[in-house]
C-alpha cells in the first residue's frame, strides 16, 4: 500500500484550504480538467463526516433497477463503497489526465474538495452537489483514530493533543473544518435546487426521512409499489454501519488508494466524543463553532 498518513503532515495551503501534497496534485489535476455534466451527482464531505454511509446509500438508491437492493450479489456487498463511488481528486492524484466523458449518466462522484475549489465546469453546471457535514466534536475523534490507523508505524502516532491543537487552528485535511462546511450551506440557501446539505446526525435519527429526501433529489423517487416493498428498508439495511463493517470485503485489503478498507469503519455512533474530549476540549471546540457559524443559521 501506498505511503499516505492522514493528518500529519499537511503541506500545503491553497485557496484557503489544507492539502496533502500527492492529493492536492489530485485537486489541480481535477480543476484543470474535469467537464461536469447537468446529469452528475457530485456528493461532497470533509473527511469523516460519513462520505462512506452517504456513497453507499446514494449507489443504492441511483443504481437500485439495475441492482436490486435485497439481492445477495449487489455490488455493494462484493465492494468497499469507496470503488464504486471514487473521490474524484484521487482518481486525478493517479491518473492527472484522465476522461471520463465514457462513464453512462448519471456519473456518481465524490470530493472533499471545498466548494471554492471545485471545478468551474461544476459551478458553472446544474449538476446535484450533496453535502454531508457532522458535529465538530465527533468529527474530530474519528478524524484522530483515523489519522493514526493510517499513519506508518515508523512515524509514530500523533497523540490527540497535538492534533487537536492543529484542528483548532484550521490545520486538518481539507480544513479549516468550518468553512469547509459554510462554503456549502451558504450554496444550498442560494441554490437549494441543486445544493442539498444533509447532517450525519439527522440520518442516523431519521434515515427513512433522509433517504426519501435522497431519491427525491436525485430525481428518482421512491414509487407507491416500491415503498410497498419496502425498499427504503432494504437500502437502509443493505447500508447500515453493522451490514458494511462486516462484509468481509470491507475487514481486509485496501483501497486503490492506498488506506485500508476496514478503516473507514470505527463505531458509527452520535456522541462518541463525549468517550474521548476533555471538558476543555469540548468546550473550546463549541466555542469555535458557536462563533464561526454565528448568523449563518446553522446549528448543532
Ligand atoms: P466513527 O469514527 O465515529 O465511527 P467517512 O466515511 O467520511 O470517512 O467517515 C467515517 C465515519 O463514519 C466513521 O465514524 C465510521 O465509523 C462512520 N461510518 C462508516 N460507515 C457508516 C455507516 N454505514 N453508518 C454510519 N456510520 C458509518
Amino acid at each position: 500500500p501506498k505511503n499516505r498518513g492522514w493528518v500529519i503532515p499537511i503541506v500545503h495551503q491553497y485557496q484557503g484550504f489544507w492539502h496533502h501534497d500527492w492529493q492536492l496534485q489530485g485537486v489541480l489535476s481535477y480543476q484543470k480538467h474535469f467537464q461536469a455534466q447537468d446529469t452528475d451527482i457530485l456528493l461532497v464531505t470533509t473527511p469523516k463526516s460519513g462520505t462512506t454511509w452517504l456513497k453507499a446509500i446514494s449507489f443504492a438508491i441511483t443504481n437500485r433497477i439495475q441492482y436490486h437492493v435485497a439481492s445477495r450479489d449487489h455490488p455493494l456487498i462484493k465492494n468497499n463503497p469507496h470503488v464504486l463511488v471514487p473521490f474524484v481528486e484521487y482518481v486525478y492524484a493517479d491518473n492527472p489526465i484522465l476522461d471520463f466523458s465514457a462513464i453512462p449518466s448519471p456519473r456518481l462522484f465524490a470530493t472533499h474538495v471545498p466548494y471554492v475549489s471545485l471545478p468551474d465546469s461544476v459551478h458553472n453546471s446544474n449538476c446535484k452537489l450533496v453535502y454531508m457535514c457532522r458535529n465538530p466534536k465527533d468529527l474530530f475523534v474519528s478524524l484522530f483514530h483515523f489519522s493514526n490507523k493510517l499513519r506508518p508505524q515508523h512515524m509514530g502516532a500523533n497523540s490527540m493533543e497535538e492534533v487537536f491543537e492543529l484542528f483548532c487552528e484550521g490545520v486538518s485535511l481539507y480544513g479549516p473544518y468550518w468553512e469547509h462546511v459554510l462554503g456549502f450551506w451558504n450554496e444550498s440557501l442560494r441554490r437549494p435546487k441543486e445544493v442539498l446539505f444533509l447532517k450525519y446526525e439527522d440520518m442516523k435519527a431519521q434515515p427513512g426521512t433522509q433517504v426519501r429526501k435522497l431519491a427525491e433529489f436525485y430525481g428518482c423517487p421512491f414509487t407507491a409499489e416500491e415503498e410497498k416493498e419496502g425498499i427504503v428498508e432494504s437500502v437502509l439495511k443493505l447500508c447500515n454501519f453493522e451490514s458494511l463493517s462486516n462484509l468481509e470485503v470491507n475487514k481486509e485489503g485496501y483501497l486503490p488508494t492506498g488506506q485500508m478498507n476496514k478503516a473507514f469503519f470505527r463505531k458509527g455512533e452520535v456522541g462518541d466524543w463525549k468517550n474521548h474530549l476533555t471538558a476543555e476540549m469540548a468546550e473550546r471546540l463549541d466555542m469555535i463553532t458557536e462563533h464561526k457559524f454565528e448568523g449563518s443559521g446553522l446549528k448543532f
